[in-house]
């Protein structure tokens, strides 16, 4: 069986990490997706230090990826509005199945990539977009598929979560925890989308929109963020026996579905009030299943990528049984793994 060839446009943070895990787990993954996968382009401005492209065609032109015959899967990592929407328009048009990780373009452009991937019959996946490695997508669509989703409420930005910690842990100030964030490779470009709870926003826009079938509307969110929170805030609530969290939650009214994203006090004893440093969680109610819960690293290379390869080997499953191949049974086995055809 041909390998299924992927393009990786961007080899910021995310993009190093997805490369990396690519590589260093390449038979693992090629083994789950019951078809071998490999790296064959990737565009980025410039090499990063930390990845090993020996052998591998690099480009400057992120296009070049988007348009290249030999491509199947563009994983869009550049991040931002307006040229990662072009880019993923470009990949749809010319017939490339699209991940992404990618939040603000997903909630801001989505319905129109959507309609594009449709009509253009090819898949754009994007688990990578909310709450890090954690898969929130996969668990609402899929292992919640049966629900009557009521309500959900989480911790979604893992930047807001590591400055709210630091400050009540350690008393550090705002702007040098901030500043550890983006070293960290956590913040947005634009930190402010961290802090003023739109990166929070556009998350919670994808969630609300697949627990509750309803469109993605970013802009009816309501919108509030952690900058104007002092240590006399963390400290006082500490006292009266409550922890600060910028949660972002959604649930359905009588008058519809509602989105916010606010600094809320939580009762230190739950479960989210202990959900720390970089770390994520999400609460899921759901009308058969009740209260779930999913925790884990909301952001950083690593754990980011864990979800994007993910969508990966989604994709070539997919793909696989729409070409009439079946994905290897055992792929879902773990005990078999190591049998499988690669
Ligand atoms: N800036 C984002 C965060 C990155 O801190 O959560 C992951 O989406």
């Amino acid at each position: 069986m041909k390998p299924v060839k992927v393009g990786i446009c961007g080899l910021g943070t995310v993009g190093s990490g997805t490369f990396n895990v690519l590589k260093r787990n390449e038979d693992e993954i090629s083994r789950r997706a019951g078809q071998r996968i490999i790296v064959a382009q990737v565009g980025a401005r410039r090499e990063n230090p930390n990845c090993d492209t020996s052998g591998i065609d690099v480009t400057s032109d992120i296009f070049a990826v988007a348009t290249n015959p030999e491509i199947d899967i563009v994983i869009e990592l550049i991040g931002g509005y307006d040229v990662a929407r072009k880019l993923v328009l470009t990949a749809i048009e010319n017939g490339k199945h699209v991940v992404t990780a990618n939040k603000a373009l997903i909630a801001v452009h989505g319905n129109e990539i959507f309609e594009a991937a449709q009509k253009n019959n090819v898949m754009v996946a994007f688990e990578a977009s909310v709450a890090g490695g954690i898969p929130i997508i996969k668990a609402i669509r899929e292992g919640l598929a049966a629900n009557q989703i009521n309500w959900l409420a989480g911790i979604i930005n893992g930047t807001g979560n590591f400055i709210m910690t630091e400050m009540r842990d350690k008393g550090r100030d705002f702007a040098d925890v901030l500043a550890e964030a983006q070293a960290l490779g956590y913040a947005e470009a634009d930190p402010t989308f961290d802090v003023e709870g739109i990166d929070a926003a556009h998350k919670l826009t994808i969630l609300a929109s697949l627990a509750f079938g309803i469109p993605l509307q970013f802009e009816k969110a309501y919108t509030e963020g952690i900058s104007q929170i002092t240590q006399d805030d963390v400290k006082f609530a500490e006292e009266l026996g409550y922890r600060i969290k910028h949660l972002g939650i959604s649930r359905r009214t009588p008058d519809g579905v509602e989105l916010r994203v606010h600094p809320t006090l939580i009762p230190k004893q739950l479960l989210l009030a202990n959900v720390e440093g970089v770390m994520n969680a999400v609460m899921v109610d759901g009308d058969a299943v009740g209260q779930t819960l999913y925790y884990g690293a909301g952001a950083g290379a690593e754990p980011t990528a864990s979800a994007v390869v993910a969508d990966v080997v989604d994709v070539v499953r997919t793909l696989s049984l729409e070409n009439g191949n079946r994905v290897p049974h055992l792929a879902f086995q773990p005990s078999a793994l190591s049998d499988l055809p690669v």
